[in-house]
């Protein structure tokens, strides 16, 4: 059976915590003795190769994802946007894609903006596809790997509240926590200049809680989300952002050390990267012991291992 990922209509809360459970176990293992890990791994290796696609830019997950098919022993075949390949000369994404099919990879992972129909390329494939970014529709493995840190952190993360500050409105991030939130029972909210709020369209009718002041918002908070403003996204035609002042964005919606001091003892701090340093958060922020910034990004790549293990196994 096809194991895709392109979201979490398939994935029930017993599963997912199977695989954060699988993950945080592995990274204990590597931890404990990475040589003893990696011979094991090696000595199980699936052997094959996969096509890893970005057609849009990436470092940590494009990185992450490769390093999980160097554990699994699974060749990574990237294609890093259109450099080099018969997309210059026109070819679309969808018939990139049918035609690395006829290779028989093991699996794709893709990254791709809004434009490309993953669900239809997903529905026409034999092997699995896994979602790396899809526009601003979800990153289901960003999501996991956040919540296997808070986990990690927490233990549990039933009833917990997780506050985003920033974009949410062009997110694939805050996508993906919105439907995961369901599933795994945390509470979200959301702290954003109105250009940012969310519509009826991306929030799915779901209505979050939201508030307009940082400060308040940080009392209510267990977890923080900072989130990157999203550029790339805002030349759609329906939500251009006019003039965005980043003094005033970083005034009123900055994470700075003296609004750290208000999140709970306990609290955690996140970002999905890349940052903005001066604008969503101060670098200062990362040396609070709350931050666990570059933890999710080590935890990425277990999450990743576990994931493709499941797409490949079809379990
Ligand atoms: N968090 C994340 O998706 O980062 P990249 O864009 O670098 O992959």
């Amino acid at each position: 059976m096809t194991k895709s990922l392109l979201d979490f209509k398939f994935l029930r809360q017993d599963s997912i915590f199977k695989i954060i459970d699988q993950s945080l176990k592995n990274k204990f293992d590597y931890s404990k003795n990475r040589q003893k890990y990696l011979t094991e791994k090696f000595d199980e290796a699936i052997h094959g190769a996969a096509c890893l696609l970005f057609f849009e830019p990436s470092t940590r997950t494009r990185f992450s994802f490769e390093m999980a098919c160097a554990r699994l022993g699974v060749h990574p075949l990237v294609m890093d946007n259109l450099a080099g390949s018969s997309l210059e000369k026109g070819e679309s994404i969808e018939d990139t894609i049918l035609n690395l099919e006829a290779m028989k990879p093991l699996f794709f992972v893709v990254r791709c903006s809004d434009s490309t129909d993953m669900s239809e390329i997903a529905a026409g494939l034999n092997a699995p596809l896994v979602n790396a970014g899809w526009g601003r529709r979800g990153h289901p493995t960003q999501a996991l790997l956040d919540i296997a840190t808070l986990f990690e952190k927490w233990v549990a993360i039933d009833q917990k509240n997780i506050l985003f500050v920033g974009d949410v409105r062009h997110s694939r991030v805050f996508s993906s926590h919105l439907e995961l939130s369901k599933i795994m029972g945390y509470n979200l909210a959301y702290c954003a200049p109105e250009e940012f709020h969310l519509t009826q369209s991306n929030s799915g009718g779901t209505v979050v809680k939201k508030f307009d002041q940082i400060e308040e918002a940080l009392d209510w908070a267990d977890g923080v989300i900072t989130l990157r403003v999203q550029k790339e996204r805002h030349q759609d035609g329906q939500h251009v952002i006019k003039g965005l002042n980043s003094e005033e964005y970083r005034r009123d919606f900055g994470l700075n050390t003296a609004r750290a001091k208000l999140l709970k003892p306990n609290g955690v701090i996140l970002h999905p990267g890349p940052i903005n340093y001066g604008i969503e958060i101060e670098k200062d922020v990362l040396k609070d012991s709350r931050s666990v910034i570059l933890q999710l990004v080590e935890n990425g790549v277990f999450i990743r291992e576990v994931i493709l293990k499941r797409a490949i196994s079809g379990e």
